[in-house]
């Protein structure tokens, strides 16, 4: 169900494509996020002045807010060769470790969902990121007793890992990154521009007033204003002359159920349930996920983090609580919120 909104921040096929293309490729032509900009274009600069590798890099944050785009631009920045793939893909250790061996010097590895490898082939990732080293267990079937280990060195690479949550990551996993850096949700001025640089080189014209009203409603998100956008775009050239006019995208956004604070179907769902099936809660994230028939993981991921930020939900450790702000957006009355302590 998660793939089919129009305002998932999951990557959907109909993105890789397009993202491709929008996607800025330098460090100057990234807008937002100015502490991780900042942070890199220093630690690029020293690497390159050192003729090294850079430090490995953790970059976590909510999905769409540009992890696999930065990942690229480390690498062009570099002037190195990235090879991509993600936790889930790596099946076994002897996968992670022909990768690392094939990779080029001075390579830049992307590991998507890093915090869904699986043990064994995080163990590789160990002395591969601290001595740049693999350990090889030789003897086949004669593990344990009398097996010999051998040590390869590989040449110099950085290892690019991407989260949404860093708390997923193991601790040896996380300390072995020298660089974490931290994404957040981009205001929505940020996402204007996101929104103006995107409808320029789709070829689109677009009045200010809807630019703003897309930023307001695409959960400080680039990769769901994009989409919007895209789908806006058809809603001009059939009913408006080609202009993505503010009546158009306030039509259009309607159409497509995407509410003044960016909340669609699924969000207002989630606060439906909270507030009517379980009394605003507390109730836990288990619970409520199969209430909804969603993995607790997407709830977390997904959903949620938007839904805190705007203040909509609150964690307590008994779980997840609707607020006064959350009952208010449906439209319930009497939210205060204190109801159910705090
Ligand atoms: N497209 C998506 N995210 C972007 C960003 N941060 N800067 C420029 N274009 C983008």
């Amino acid at each position: 169900m998660e793939e089919d909104r129009l305002v998932s921040r999951q990557e959907r096929a109909e993105d890789i494509e397009i993202e491709a293309g929008l996607r800025p490729r330098t460090l100057g032509e990234y807008i937002g996020q100015r502490p991780v900009k900042a942070q890199l274009e220093v630690f690029i600069r020293a690497a390159r002045e050192r003729s090294e590798v850079m430090d490995h890099v953790l970059l976590y944050g909510p999905p769409g807010l540009g992890k696999t785009t930065l990942a690229h631009i480390i690498a062009r920045e570099m002037d190195a060769p990235i090879r991509v793939t993600s936790g889930p893909a790596i099946e076994r250790p002897a996968d992670l470790a022909s990768i690392l061996t094939r990779l080029e010097p001075g390579g830049v590895l992307f590991i998507d969902e890093i915090h869904r490898l699986a043990r064994p082939s995080e163990e590789v990732l160990y002395p591969a990121m601290e001595d740049g080293a693999l350990d090889v267990v030789l003897g086949g079937k004669g593990k344990g007793l009398g097996a010999q280990s051998m040590r390869i060195s590989l040449p110099p690479f950085t290892i690019v890992g991407a989260t949404t949550r860093a708390g997923l990551l193991t601790s040896p996993l996380r300390d072995r990154f020298g660089i974490t850096l931290r994404l957040e949700f981009y205001p929505e001025e940020d996402l204007g521009q996101v929104i103006v640089r995107a409808a320029g080189l789709l070829g689109v014209a677009i009045e200010k007033e809807a630019v703003a009203m897309l930023a307001a409603r695409s959960r400080g998100t680039p990769r769901i204003a994009n989409r919007v956008l895209r789908r806006l775009r058809d809603f001009a050239q059939v009913r408006a002359g080609g202009v993505i006019t503010e009546a158009v995208a306030e039509e259009g956004l309607k159409l497509l159920g995407i509410d003044k604070r960016g909340l669609d179907a699924s969000d207002r769902r989630y606060l439906a349930v909270l507030a009517g099936q379980f009394q605003g809660g507390p109730v836990g994230v288990e619970t409520l996920a199969a209430a909804l028939s969603e993995e607790s993981e997407t709830l977390e991921d997904v959903l949620e983090p938007y839904l805190l930020q705007e203040g909509f939900i609150e964690r307590t450790p008994r779980g997840r609580q609707v607020t006064a702000a959350g009952r208010s957006h449906l439209g319930i009355p009497g939210g205060t919120g204190g109801l159910f302590g705090s």
